[in-house]
C-alpha cells in the first residue's frame, strides 16, 4: 500500500543557531552558554556532573562552536543547498545574545536583528518556511552568572520582552515559533537547558523544577504575545521524546517504566499543552521535598495559554527495569535504561528504534489530541569522503527511511502530523560531545575536531535521495 503524506507537509532540516552560525563574537553578540562550553569527550561530563564554572579556559579545551561551520558568513550558500533539496522549511534558532547582548537590556541590537532578517529574506527567495526556536540552549551568559539562569523569575520577563520583540520584528516572515528547545532536557542536563550547574547532585531538585515552572510561565507569555501579535502564526512547545520501554512482563519493572517515562517524556508536555500540573507530579514533589513558588496568576495564565502544537525530537527509545545492577546501567543509551535486547546502537550509544518513533507519535496525538512535528531526528555518524569526493552514507538513508515509514503509518493510524526536519541537515557542532566527527547532515562540511578544515561544503549520497523523498512527497524512499 502507498502511503501519503499531506499536502503541505513540512518537509526540512533542522539546526540550531550556536551549533552552525559561528560569529561568536560579530555583530556585537554576547557570549551566551555554548561559547563556554568545551569540545570533545569533556564536553559530556561536564554537562552530566555538578559544578561547572561557566569560564573559558583556552589553555585547557577547545571550543568548536565559536566558529561552528561559519554560517553566519554562509548562509547564502547553505540556503541554495536547502533550496535544491527542495526543502519547504527549515528549522533553526535566534542567538538570544545577538539580540540582547547580555540578556537584560531594554534596547536590543540591530545588528543582530537585521542578520536573521536576512536569513528570512534568503529563505522566502526560495519559498522556503523558517520554523525558529526561540531559545535553543543558548540563555545569554550574562543572565547565567548574573541571575542564575531560569532559577531566577527575572529571566521570565526578559524572555517576554525578547519574544515580543522577534514577533513584532519578523511578523511578516516568521509563522512558526517554538518556545524552548527540549525543554525537558533540563531533567537531564540543566546547564544548556535551564541555565544553571547543579552544586552537589542531592541539591539537583529544588532549583530543577522552579526553573521549569519559571520557564512555563515564559512559554504561556509567548504564546499570548504571539497569538496578539502574529494572529495566523501557530507556537509549540518542543520536546525530547524516547518512548520507555519496560525491560520485561514483571508488574514491577512496567510501573517502574512507566513513572520514569511519565515523568521525562509528558511532565513538561502535559503543563505546556493541558495547561496544568498533572496528577503525577504532586507526589514526585512531595517526595523530593520540592515546594515551588507560584506567583498570583501563573496557574491560571498556564491554563489559559497553552501551546498550538506539539513538536519534538525522536533519537532513540528507552528500556527500564526497577533494580538494575550497576553493571546494566552502563550499558543502557545516553538517556538512561538498560540495553534493549532488540536494538542496536549508534556509535555513541543512541539505541535506533523506528518503531519507537511510531509509538511516540500514537501516544502523544492519544494524550494531547494536538498536531505534531517532528522536528529531529537522524543518525550521527562518521563520514568517510572517497578518493572522487563521494560521501556514501547508505547508513545515514537507511535510518531515516526506517523512521519515514513509521511516519508515514502513524499518519494511517490517525495521528495528525505537520512536518519532518531532520536534525543537522548540514554538518555542524554536535550539543552533547562537541565533535563536528558526530555527524548528522546531508551536506558535508571540511571541518574536524581539531578545528582544521576548508568549510567547504559537499553534497552526500543522502542528499540526493532526500531530494527524491520530498520530490515524491515521501512517496519514494
Ligand atoms: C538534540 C538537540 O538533543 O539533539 C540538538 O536539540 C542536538 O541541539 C541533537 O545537536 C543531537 O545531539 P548531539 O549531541 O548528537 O548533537
Amino acid at each position: 500500500m502507498v502511503k501519503r503524506f499531506p499536502e503541505g507537509f513540512l518537509w526540512g532540516g533542522a539546526t540550531a543557531a550556536n551549533q552552525l552560525e559561528g560569529g561568536y563574537r560579530e555583530g556585537r553578540k554576547g557570549l551566551s552558554i555554548p561559547d563556554v562550553l568545551p569540545g570533545g569527550k569533556e564536553r559530556l561530563h561536564i554537562l552530566q556532573t555538578p559544578g561547572f564554572d561557566f569560564e573559558i579556559h583556552e589553555d585547557k579545551y577547545t571550543y568548536p562552536n565559536h566558529e561552528a561551520i561559519d554560517f553566519y558568513h554562509r548562509y547564502k550558500e547553505d540556503i541554495a543547498l536547502f533550496a535544491e533539496m527542495g526543502f519547504k522549511a527549515f528549522r533553526m534558532s535566534i542567538a538570544w545574545s545577538r539580540i540582547f547582548p547580555n540578556g537584560d537590556e531594554l534596547e536590543p541590537n540591530e545588528e543582530g536583528l537585521a542578520f536573521y532578517d536576512r536569513v528570512f529574506d534568503e529563505l522566502h527567495k526560495y519559498g522556503i518556511e523558517p520554523v525558529v526556536t526561540i531559545s535553543h540552549y543558548e540563555l545569554p551568559l550574562y543572565l547565567v552568572k548574573n541571575y542564575g539562569g531560569w532559577r531566577s523569575g527575572e529571566v521570565v520577563t526578559f524572555f517576554e520582552r525578547y519574544a515580543k520583540l522577534l514577533f513584532n520584528r519578523y511578523k511578516d516572515k516568521v509563522k512558526y515559533w517554538l518556545t524552548f528547545n527540549e525543554i525537558n532536557s533540563g531533567l537531564m542536563m540543566p546547564i544548556m537547558g535551564l541555565g544553571f550547574a547543579i552544586e552537589k547532585e542531592e541539591d539537583r531538585y529544588q532549583p530543577t523544577f522552579q526553573a521549569f515552572h519559571h520557564q512555563f510561565v515564559a512559554s504561556s507569555l509567548a504564546v499570548k504575545a504571539c497569538h496578539d501579535i502574529i494572529p495566523d502564526a501557530k507556537i509549540g512547545c518542543m520536546l525530547i521524546q524516547a518512548p520507555t520501554y519496560a525491560y520485561d512482563c514483571n508488574p514491577e519493572n512496567v510501573m517502574y517504566a512507566l513513572q520514569e517515562g511519565r515523568l521525562f517524556n509528558h511532565f513538561c508536555g502535559d503543563v505546556q499543552v493541558r495547561g496544568e500540573y498533572p496528577a503525577f507530579i504532586k507526589r514526585y514533589f512531595k517526595e523530593h521535598n520540592i515546594e515551588l513558588e507560584i506567583q498570583p496568576g501563573d496557574l491560571e495564565l498556564l491554563k489559559q495559554y497553552p501551546v498550538d502544537f506539539i513538536s519534538f525530537s525522536y533519537y532513540m527509545s528507552r528500556t527500564e527495569k526497577k533494580n538494575k545492577t550497576a553493571e546494566e546501567v552502563g550499558q543502557g543509551n545516553m538517556i538512561g535504561g538498560v540495553k534493549n535486547p532488540f536494538l542496536k546502537a549508534s556509535e555513541w550509544g543512541w539505541e535506533i528504534d523506528p518503531v519507537g518513533l511510531r509509538i511516540t507519535l500514537n501516544e502523544l496525538y492519544d494524550r494531547y489530541r494536538k498536531p505534531l512535528f517532528v522536528v529531529e531526528n537522524g543518525l550521527g555518524a562518521k563520514d568517510k569522503v572517497e578518493a572522487d569526493g563521494s560521501i556514501q552514507d547508505d547508513y545515514r538513508i537507511d535510518y531515516l527511511r526506517a523512521h519515514i515509514e513509521q511516519m508515514a503509518e502513524a499518519i494511517e493510524d490517525g495521528v495528525e502530523l505537520m512536518g519532518y526536519t531532520p536534525w543537522g541537515c548540514i554538518d555542524l557542532v554536535s550539543a552533547s560531545t562537541g565533535e563536528m566527527s558526530k555527524r548528522y547532515g546531508f551536506i558535508y562540511v571540511d571541518k574536524h575536531d581539531d578545528g582544521s578544515g576548508t568549510l567547504e561544503r559537499k553534497r552526500k549520497k543522502s542528499f540526493y535521495w532526500y531530494k527524491d523523498v520530498i520530490a515524491t512527497n515521501g512517496e519514494k524512499l
